[in-house]
């Protein structure tokens, strides 16, 4: 009998592309995921199951190994420096760039910088490796807002057609690194699950090439 097997899947617009994917791959969800306010699911293989995450949440899930797979982006999955897990598979969807970005055409000040993101430890460790000196002020979302009111002469987001960006009067600077949505694993779970772990990651390695 096949070992129990759960997949933490990030909601919002990653969840639209790895749907496909799994489907690609075999992976049916038992009822349509878009349409229903459960958070796990069933699917068409007795021993897997699907859990709908927020992103942040997918490292710890993995981490803690009560989920064995997770889907998540590579921002967070940097974001939380998580140890535990591999990182399997580059999945390729909800493709983007984390940036830095500040005004349009203003200099930045000879002081330490004030640097806001969502991706605070991100920023910390870009700015060290750097050798820029930088105070990283936290917040969790809207940070487009930061540099127009003050907040911060930089920011570090995320970047796809820069219109969010240009709506703000802002411009991206530097590249700290390209994103896509990554498959990783929990450690234990793929050597001891390592059976029904290695079909699966084959499939979903296929329907990313089918994707290309
Ligand atoms: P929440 O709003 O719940 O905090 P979120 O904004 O991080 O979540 P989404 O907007 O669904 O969630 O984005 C999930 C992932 O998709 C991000 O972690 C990133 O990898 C990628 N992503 C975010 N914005 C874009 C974008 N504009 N274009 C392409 N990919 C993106
Ligand atoms: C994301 C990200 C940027 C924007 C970048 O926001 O936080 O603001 O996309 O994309 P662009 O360069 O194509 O404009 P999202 O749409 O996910 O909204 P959110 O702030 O609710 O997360
Ligand atoms: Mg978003």
């Amino acid at each position: 009998m096949s070992k129990a097997l759960t997949i933490a899947l990030s909601k919002g617009r990653i969840l639209g592309e790895t749907l496909p994917l799994l489907e690609k791959a075999n992976i049916i969800p038992a009822e349509d995921i878009s349409k229903s306010r459960k958070l796990i699911f069933d699917t068409n293989h007795e021993h897997i199951k699907l859990v709908i995450l927020r992103a942040t949440d997918v490292p710890t899930y993995v981490e803690h190994g009560v989920a064995d797979f997770g889907v998540a982006g590579k921002d967070v999955l940097m974001e939380a420096g998580t140890k535990n897990l591999y990182e399997l598979l580059d999945l390729k969807i909800s493709k983007c760039r984390l940036m830095t970005a500040g005004v349009v055409g203003q200099t930045l000040p000879t002081r330490r910088l004030k640097v806001a993101s969502k991706f605070s430890k991100t920023a910390k460790a870009y700015f060290a490796e750097q050798g820029i000196q930088a105070d990283v002020i936290k917040l969790y979302g809207a940070m487009e807002l930061a540099p127009i009111m003050g907040l911060a002469d930089l920011i570090v987001d995320i970047v796809d057609t820069g219109n969010t960006l240009k709506a703000n009067g802002l411009e991206a600077r530097d590249l700290i690194a390209p994103i896509s949505t990554r498959l990783v694993v929990n450690k234990a779970a793929y050597k001891t699950k390592y059976a029904e772990i290695e079909p699966i990651l084959e499939m979903l390695r296929k329907a990313v090439e089918e994707n290309e």
